[in-house]
């Protein structure tokens, strides 16, 4: 059985104090939630000592949006394995579109910061996904697999999630149809040398399409932006399907 993980990624949202408040809404709505699935907050890095202090005894684990390839240095801005390791952080988003896009990313630095990650025993959430000008030259497969290719070298597919999130589809309430988002996911995962791991889903997951998303069988959770800032939406996502 593949893992189901049902993630946030707050982007640059949330001061503590508004985390703190986040908490209070969220956490009582678990009380019920299916065991069959993970459930992950990726926070900007000033909220995760905020997140490890509430989060004792909860089900939920903690992710972080970056993390640097060296163990230390003069790398101003960046933040080590070790400083997410000593605040509890299980996840890390490596290679999102949004930092290949505004910060320069590229495959080669997403594999640095992938095996950097994995030394350090987090385990690293892959972002892949193509643009609108792509899709529409025929390109997504290619820029996918090139994505997948490079990212991956020498990275343990054990000890690893893939998010699809096709850039069109981000932060702009035009998802990408369930079984578009399966067939490509279902592509990615013959890619892979163990086509076992978790695949998740990302673009514009909301309340009122989550149901159909998970019931695409190669869609192995989602990862989710804007829906998951407020606790009432955000916990409608990770008790989907629950009646
Ligand atoms: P939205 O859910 O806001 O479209 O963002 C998706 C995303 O980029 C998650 O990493």
């Amino acid at each position: 059985m593949r893992k189901v993980i049902i993630a946030g990624n707050w982007k640059m949202f949330k001061t503590q104090s508004e985390t703190i408040e986040f908490l209070q809404g969220f956490l009582p709505q678990l009380d019920t939630t299916p065991d069959d699935r993970d459930i992950v907050l990726c926070a900007p890095f000033t909220d995760l000592g905020t997140l490890s202090r509430n989060l004792h005894g909860s089900r939920i684990q903690i992710g972080a949006q970056n993390v640097h390839w060296a163990e230390s240095g003069a790398f101003t801005g960046e933040i080590s394995t070790a400083m997410l390791v000593e605040l509890s952080v299980r996840y890390v988003i490596i290679g999102h579109s949004e930092r290949r896009q505004f910060f320069g990313e590229t495959d080669e630095t997403v594999n640095q910061r992938l095996k950097a990650a994995q030394k350090a025993g987090l385990i690293p959430i892959l972002c892949v996904g193509e643009s609108k000008q792509q899709r529409d030259a025929g390109e997504t497969e290619s820029v996918i697999f090139q994505q997948l290719e490079k990212g991956l070298v020498g990275i343990d597919q054990q000890n690893l999630v893939i998010a699809y999130e096709p850039i069109w589809a981000i932060g702009t309430g035009d998802t990408c149809a369930s079984d578009e988002a399966n067939r490509v996911i279902g592509l990615i995962r013959k890619q892979l040398s163990n086509p076992n791991i978790t695949i998740q889903y990302g673009g514009s997951v909301k309340p009122d399409n989550i149901d159909e998303i998970m019931m695409q069988p190669e869609i192995d959770g989602a990862l989710v932006g804007g829906a998951s800032l407020n606790p009432q939406d955000f916990a409608k996502l990770v008790n989907y399907g629950k009646i």
